[in-house]
């Protein structure tokens, strides 16, 4: 690790590469039967493309730039699935562009939207919030009523949208889709989902007389404490139980993990640039912060962390890491137990850093982004350089 702080600066962010791929393969070995896409949000670049197209997955994604560097990574057109609650019409149009196999319809006027620009008859899913509260951040909880994401199952929001789709020609109804939140470790609420999502493709079948034939359970699965084969057998158990009540075929089932194949694989190295000891506590301020890790400012995330390159043995006690952004509430994590010697220079190790930080990092005090490091088989490949001053002049074009 301090290799690589030496040859690539800090703050950087470092993946293993074997880590993400070891976890596309559990996902794949747990539901050989499932089709299995990665929430490309949680990180996405050239090279974390490529690797999700070689262990078989397909993506997710939510904007014109994600289809872009998808596209752009090899990434084939029908394994791309386009979400997003207010996607635009340039959105819509790179889907389409980009022939993106499926886009998960989330609004009336949407599937307006899309009939309008298709060219060739264009898969859809219909995205149903059935009603469950996953117990998470409510920042990210999503499978409740009244919220902005996808249509209410218990309102007749779903069925209607279901009709709607169904009576424009340009579109084809492959599936249903539902998602829950995020870092979800109860595997009940998966079955609860699968469960109501069933009964909406029973009344479909009595409906229409046709029942599309993908069920999308959505991600959010938990980087800890979420039991990948407790998922696979009760979900499935569930799926077959409810369809053969309701006497509906076992539709395909669908999942589209992000954090749980990135979190983990991912570690950030600071370097600590000043040390403040006051009466209760110890700040340890180091040379990045909320721009590249916003998720304890905006989810109360918890983070630790550990020092590296050099031993020594001081005793440790708990201290606040800090950010270097001009705000207090820039703390990256508290009560982290550090060797009371810490001093300005060394070398911190952020681990769990992998999902929601490069995708989420901003430029705030023009602080240039970290570059993203990939190791594989002890090599380093730089896949995001350092941002640079030329990168923000290269927008600030007006004087
Ligand atoms: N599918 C859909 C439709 C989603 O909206 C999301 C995440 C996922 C899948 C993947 O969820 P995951 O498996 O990664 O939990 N920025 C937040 C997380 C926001 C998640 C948004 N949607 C964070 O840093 O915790």
């Amino acid at each position: 690790m301090t290799w690589l702080a030496a040859t690539f600066g800090t703050p950087a962010y470092v993946i293993d590469e074997a880590e993400v791929r070891r976890n596309c393969r559990a996902y794949r070995a747990a539901l050989p039967e499932a089709e299995i896409s990665y929430a490309s949000k949680a990180l996405l670049t050239r090279g974390v493309a490529t690797w999700m197209r070689a262990e078989g997955l397909g993506l997710d994604v939510c904007s014109a730039g994600e289809v872009a560097v998808a596209r752009r990574a090899g990434v084939a057109g029908e394994r791309i699935t386009l979400h997003g609650n207010a996607k635009t019409p340039e959105d819509l149009k790179a889907a389409v562009a980009g022939q993106v196999g499926r886009v998960v319809v989330d609004s009336f006027d949407e599937i307006d939207q899309l009939a309008g620009v298709a060219r060739a008859r264009q898969q859809v899913l219909v995205r149903v919030t059935p009603g469950i509260d996953a117990h998470t951040h409510r920042a990210v909880t999503t499978g409740v009523e009244d919220q902005k994401f996808g249509f209410s199952l218990a309102s007749g929001a779903a069925a209607e949208a279901v009709r709607r789709v169904l009576a424009q020609p340009a579109l084809d109804l492959v599936g249903l889709h539902c998602h829950l939140g995020s870092q979800i470790t109860r595997v009940a609420c998966f079955e609860e989902a699968t469960r109501r999502m069933v009964g909406l493709l029973a009344r479909i079948r009595d409906e229409h007389g046709r029942t599309p034939p993908v069920l999308n359970l959505g991600g959010g699965h938990a980087a800890e404490g979420f039991d990948l084969t407790a998922f696979a057998n009760r979900v499935r158990v569930a799926l077959a139980y409810e369809c053969d009540r309701h006497r509906l075929p076992v539709p395909r089932l669908a999942i589209e993990p992000g954090r749980a194949l990135v979190a983990r694989a991912g570690v950030t190295l600071y370097r600590v640039v000043t040390v403040k000891r006051l009466p209760h506590h110890i700040y340890v301020a180091v040379d990045g912060g909320m721009s590249d890790n916003p998720r304890p400012a905006l989810y109360g995330a918890r983070y630790t962390a550990t020092m590296i390159g050099r031993t020594t043995s001081a005793p440790t006690t708990g201290m606040t890491i800090a950010g270097r952004h001009c705000e207090a509430g820039d703390l990256l994590a508290t009560d982290v137990p550090l060797p009371t010697d810490v001093h300005a220079g060394d070398l911190l190790a952020m681990p769990g850093t992998g999902a929601y930080h490069h995708s989420m990092a901003s430029n705030y005090n023009l602080v240039c982004r970290p570059p993203l490091v990939a190791v594989a088989d002890g090599e380093p490949r730089v896949l995001i350089r350092r941002e640079t001053e030329d990168d923000l002049f290269a927008r600030d074009v007006g004087a």
